[in-house]
């Protein structure tokens, strides 16, 4: 008989529960990729043929996956993670000629205005987008009509003052969690723009499972990670994972005076 957790896995993740679940883990940078990947394609439409952005992509999982499931051409960039690595993860999947490997800052991209049909970042958009100027910056990638989606951590209230900080977050907190930020925030952030018509801002309808995933992971590598403890303390759901979606509208995106590596 199936094990709760393996058939729980099926039934929230039809399409992820299919790849190598070795593979997945040992190329997941956060918790796993791919269901919070697949978290996202529920409310995102991918078309084939479609031009898609896979920002901060990490170790290239989360674009082979997109590529492979939804014939689309995904750019993968991130400014970390070495292109050539990625390349050898992307031929091994057999997406050479659907997925290519770019090493950059998100914030110094090359690529031409309106060129993006969908831009995506799972679990990395909080290392760069949570500057105001960023999404304004990064919407212009996307055609009129365009979708942007993310998948992150947030609080499920926003912490203004360190006083609010609980207990068992008190000692990382201004290293590790000062940037996370609540749902709220984030839909508020982006309505701000005006260029974004905010589609779905929810959490995660797998957010238990993915928690309790990532700390048994650990738990089973008796590894220590700074989020792994922090989840098993948190018996009010301050953490949790979230996903947002907009639209790209028709207003113009006037830059001002965003430049290089701000
Ligand atoms: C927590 S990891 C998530 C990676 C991958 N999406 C995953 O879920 O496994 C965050 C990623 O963001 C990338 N990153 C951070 N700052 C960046 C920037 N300014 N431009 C591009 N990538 C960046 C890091 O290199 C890292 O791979």
């Amino acid at each position: 008989m199936e094990s709760t957790a393996k058939s729980l896995h099926k039934a929230f993740f039809p399409l992820s529960s299919q790849y190598d679940s070795t593979w997945i883990k040992q190329n997941s940078l956060g918790e796993n990729v791919l269901y919070n990947l697949e978290s996202l394609t529920e409310v995102i439409e991918f078309k084939s043929g479609m031009r898609v952005m896979d920002l901060g992509c990490g170790k290239a999982v989360s674009a082979i996956f997109l590529a492979k499931e939804f014939g689309v051409q995904v750019w993968a960039v991130d400014q970390f993670i070495s292109a050539a690595d990625n390349f050898t993860r992307i031929r091994e999947m057999n997406c050479d000629n659907s997925v290519f490997p770019l090493k950059l800052n998100a914030k110094e991209l090359p690529f031409a205005p309106n060129f993006f049909d969908v831009i995506v970042s799972v679990d990395s958009y909080m290392y760069f987008g949570t500057d105001e100027r960023f999404t304004p910056y990064i919407s212009q990638f996307l055609k009129s009509g365009g979708h942007i989606g993310i998948v992150d951590i947030c609080f499920s209230k926003e912490i203004n003052y360190l006083m609010e900080v609980p207990d068992f977050m008190r000692t990382d907190f201004q290293d590790k969690w000062y940037y996370v930020h609540s749902l709220e925030w984030w839909r508020k952030l982006w309505q701000r723009t005006g260029h974004l018509k905010i589609k779905t801002a929810d959490k995660v309808p797998q957010n238990e499972f993915i928690k309790n995933e990532y700390i048994k992971d650990f738990k089973n590598a008796k590894k220590s990670d700074a989020i792994a403890d922090a989840l098993e303390k948190d018996s009010d759901g301050l953490i949790n994972i979230f996903r947002m979606v907009a639209q790209r509208s028709e207003k113009v995106i006037e830059l001002g005076n965003y430049s290089k590596g701000q």
